[in-house]
């Protein structure tokens, strides 16, 4: 069931690479016990016998029986095995090897020094069943606030942040240490990963269950180098103490042209906050808050999203057959690029722009064209997953989409684009022959506004460059999370109105 959770393999050269950065290696023949919790292929092990050989250190039993292998998948140690004895003309000892489950079952050894690289993937996209299996241990790693909160929002969870707290919890001696290649997601992500963050694990040491700290030291992030080809998120490596309180700022470094340069890092407020990279402590004196008077109906919101059916709800030319007051025009990067107020997109929107409502199914039915455009595209539509929409459709009306309440139809929206980008620039937008705007997805985030004054005023405080200079110390530059309404709302102090 679980052939392919996270399976990411290090590549030989980049798993000598960390033994070496941190003298794994060295630990090793000083007597130290080494275990790769999630070994996959043991990339890992494999490195350790490869430097061994380079070496010219022995292979002694006694060495291989501190090196220990855990892996879900069976057929994945046995490969190690077979190369093992293929390369090194040793069978490695059985007993060092567990074919296991490193999250719900129990291991009962101790080990020195972990290493490996977890596995990847979000919660979201495990199998149903094997979701259901690890709930409990998210809600005892403190990964989600309630119970509800497992269910509806911890989908975007990497299934790598619990498997690291479990096994830095109930894997190390006492002040034991951690090596793993990691999504960065852990640092920087929002919300999901907070639960990461709290430095804390509900492990065991010596059999007896124990809260244990555990503190991140160094961080290595790769912005330039491939360790792992076809990996779209953004990654690093990292060094966890257990037993040690959490310490800030930590030690990080970033490629550049081929050097790494060191910045600090510490939590953007409060300890538990995604983390801010700065070059010197001096570049903290940035106002971490930047004013602005919005009202509840304001907050800064996504664009709308088809979930998964642009292709119904898209157009690149406006439909003559379907009702015009039914679509609107999609913001496109070439409003910033070329900065041209021309549509390139359009969207169906089959709601009533007062009330943000969808459209009931006999309002639809009133629009003999828009009721046949939807009915061919039902079974497309009601086959859409995700959970706030599965009520909806369950509810009947498998035509709405996210993102879309009274905000959506505001007369004026300021607008700008939120992923992947290094600049800020909000436009203010209004309208196409009375048909609003409409942000698209999570390319554009924007603050709903009913005056054309109101806009300019909110336009103009996010001009402020110290908003740019907060979102790249938020380690958001390029990466999807760059301009998103989560962290946006962290940077703008909001006082109502
Ligand atoms: C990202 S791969 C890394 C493998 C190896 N450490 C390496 O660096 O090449 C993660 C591995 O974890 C395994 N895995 C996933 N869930 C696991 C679990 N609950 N317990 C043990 N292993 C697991 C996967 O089968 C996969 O081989």
């Amino acid at each position: 069931m679980n052939e392919h959770i996270g399976q990411v393999f290090t590549p030989p050269k980049w798993a000598e690479w960390l033994i070496n950065k941190w003298n794994i290696f060295d630990a090793w023949l000083d007597g130290a016990h080494i275990c790769d919790p999630t070994a996959g292929q043991g990339a890992f092990p494999l490195a350790m016998l490869h430097i061994a050989r380079q070496k010219g250190v022995r292979i002694t039993s006694e060495r291989l029986s501190r090196l220990t292998l855990i892996e879900i998948v069976p057929s994945h140690i046995e490969r190690f095995s077979e190369n093992v004895k293929r390369e090194f003309g040793v069978d490695f000892p059985a007993s060092q090897i567990f074919c296991q489950d490193v999250i719900t079952e129990a291991h009962k050894k101790e080990y020195d020094i972990l290493v490996g690289n977890p596995p990847w993937a979000n919660f979201g996209d495990l199998p149903t069943a094997y979701k259901a299996r690890l709930k409990p241990f998210f809600l005892q790693e403190e990964l989600v606030p309630d119970r509800q909160k497992t269910l509806l929002g911890s989908s975007r969870t990497d299934i790598a942040a619990l498997v690291l707290k479990v096994v830095l919890g109930r894997l190390l001696k006492r002040n034991g240490v951690g090596y793993f290649y990691l999504p960065t997601s852990l640092f920087f992500g929002d919300g999901a990963h907070s639960g990461f963050r709290n430095y804390r694990t509900k492990g065991t040491l010596n059999g007896v269950n124990a809260y244990r700290d555990f503190a991140v030291d160094t961080v290595y992030e790769f912005t330039s180098t491939k360790v792992f080809e076809r990996v779209g998120t953004s990654y690093c490596c990292a060094k966890f103490q257990v037993d040690k309180p959490q310490e800030f700022p930590i030690s990080y470094f970033r490629e550049l042209d081929g050097e790494w340069i060191e910045y600090k890092a510490l939590p953007f407020k409060n300890p538990t906050d995604p983390w801010r990279v700065v070059q010197n402590l001096d570049d903290l004196n940035t106002n971490t808050m930047i004013d602005i008077r919005l009202t509840s109906e304001q907050k800064p919101r996504q664009g709308v999203n088809t979930c998964g059916a642009n292709s119904i709800f898209i157009f690149d030319h406006k439909p003559s057959y379907l009702p015009e007051q039914f679509l609107y025009p999609l913001v496109t990067k070439e409003m910033w690029r070329q900065n041209t107020l021309l549509p390139h997109k359009w969207i169906l929107l089959p709601y009533h722009p007062q009330t943000g409502k969808p459209l009931t199914w006999d309002e639809i039915e009133q629009w003999k064209t828009l009721k046949v455009y939807l009915q061919n595209a039902q079974e497309v539509l009601k086959s859409r997953k995700g959970t706030f929409l599965r009520t909806a459709i369950n509810k009947g009306s498998w035509w709405v989409l996210l993102g879309v309440g009274s905000y959506a139809f505001a007369p004026f929206k300021v607008i700008w684009q939120a992923y992947g980008k290094s600049d800020f620039t909000p436009i203010v937008l209004s309208n196409i022959d009375g048909q609003m705007w409409q942000g698209n997805q999570a390319m554009h985030a924007f603050i709903p506004c009913w005056t054309e004054t109101d806009a300019q005023r909110i336009k103009t405080l996010l001009e402020n460059p110290e908003i740019p200079t907060l979102l790249r110390q938020l380690n958001g530059a390029g990466k999807c999370n760059w301009a998103q309404p989560g962290k946006i709302k962290k940077i703008l102090a909001f006082s109502g109105s």
